[in-house]
């Protein structure tokens, strides 16, 4: 019996894991294993229940399944609080409890989506590039404060790694970069940060240990550009904190849709926590709009990764490249195919799912 605890979080976020997590029971169903859910709270529904982003429960809950699916937090209503009492502190802190420092964040084209992405894709190649963004140190965790100079007032963040930290994720994309098609790009600003140029040095220390790899490097700054300009020029970027989450909202952008990226965060070992690249979008909240789509894909690679249930996440997967030929969520709307809610498509992705299962 797999564990899984949910966090729903704020805005479309209970909407949208509720429906993965039934994507998550058909396919249990149907590839013969079983799965328990737990629910606790965190980021905004946490403050408005408990008066702390990331309840002690939470933490509990997590460390105690075998992995966690996410919403999304945040939200306006919450937006004047303290940094560390903010939802954002919550997601923030329960990365760091976990101890999940490498963020994979794919982003890839869907076929049938070729002509939602802002760039011309239709007559260039289809990329599939995967993005490993460090995710528990650098500037999001580095000593910050504010302070007066002079009666003049000041703030400041720190950018700082260790150079464990940035071995263990170097490693990890190394290792994804060989099971893909052998390249890795390491982006960094070593031509102005010190973080950067000791970033840098620990690449290139660790690349003796995978000479198979063709490793390259780029600014953050031309690779935003290039992310842009020919995006299939990349296979595994790996990359800071800060500049992961830049550049994965790029990428995932790029792709057609931010409602389409899935994400999963890892420790040592299979456990593990998904999460959609997008945000809690609380202006279509409860509105039966939001695209399920990213939350079922990462509902994918929680199977895949933590439980290895390669068959269940490909049938998944499969089924959701199959139902965006029929159907739309109004962020992935086109002309002559059937706009469709939340729950449709959840259910769309599940019956697609079943079918094959008769087929079979
Ligand atoms: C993300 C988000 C978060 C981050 C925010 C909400 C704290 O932007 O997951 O990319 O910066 O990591
Ligand atoms: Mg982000």
């Amino acid at each position: 019996m797999y564990k899984i605890t949910v966090l729903g979080g704020d805005g479309i976020g209970p909407e949208i894991t509720a429906g993965a997590a039934e994507v998550l029971k058909a396919a249990a169903e149907k590839y013969n294993f079983d799965i328990s859910f737990d629910y606790a709270l965190l980021g905004g529904a946490a403050i408005d229940a408990c008066g702390t982003p990331l309840p002690e429960e939470t933490v509990k809950k997590c460390l105690a399944c075998d992995a966690v699916l996410l919403g999304a937090v945040g939200g306006e209503r919450w937006d004047s609080l303290a940094g560390d009492m903010r939802p954002e502190a919550g997601l923030l802190g329960i990365r760091k409890a976990l101890g999940l420092y490498a963020n994979l964040r794919p982003s890839r084209v869907f076929p049938s989506l070729r002509s939602a992405s802002p760039l011309k894709l239709e007559s260039s190649p289809c990329f599939d590039l995967m993005i490993v963004r460090e995710l528990t140190g650098g500037i999001y965790f580095g000593r910050r404060g504010r302070g007066e100079r002079n009666g003049t007032p000041y703030a400041f963040d720190t950018e700082e790694y260790s150079k464990p930290e940035i071995e263990r994720i170097v490693k990890l994309a190394f290792e994804l970069a060989q099971n893909r098609s052998g390249r890795l790009c390491s982006v960094d600003k070593a031509n102005v940060l010190e973080s950067s140029r000791f970033w840098r040095e620990t690449v290139i220390d660790i690349s003796a240990q995978y000479p198979d790899v063709e490793l390259s490097h780029l600014y953050v700054d031309n690779c935003a550009m290039q992310l842009v300009k020919a995006p299939w020029q990349f296979d595994v970027i790996v990359t800071s904190n800060i500049f992961g989450d830049i550049l994965s909202d790029e990428a995932a952008m790029i792709s057609g849709s931010i409602g389409m990226l899935p994400s999963a965060s890892l420790s040592d070992g299979s456990f593990g926590l998904y999460e959609p690249v997008h945000g809690s979008a609380p202006d279509i909240a409860g509105t039966n709009t939001a695209n399920p789509l990213a939350t079922i894909l990462s509902a994918a690679m929680l199977l895949r990764i933590s439980l290895e249930q390669e068959a269940a996440a490909n049938a998944i997967e499969s089924a959701v490249e199959c139902v965006l030929e029929k159907m739309r969520t109004p962020d992935i709307y086109e002309d002559g195919l059937l706009t469709v809610g939340t729950d449709e498509m959840t259910a769309a992705v599940i019956s697609h799912m079943r079918r094959e299962n008769n087929e079979i």
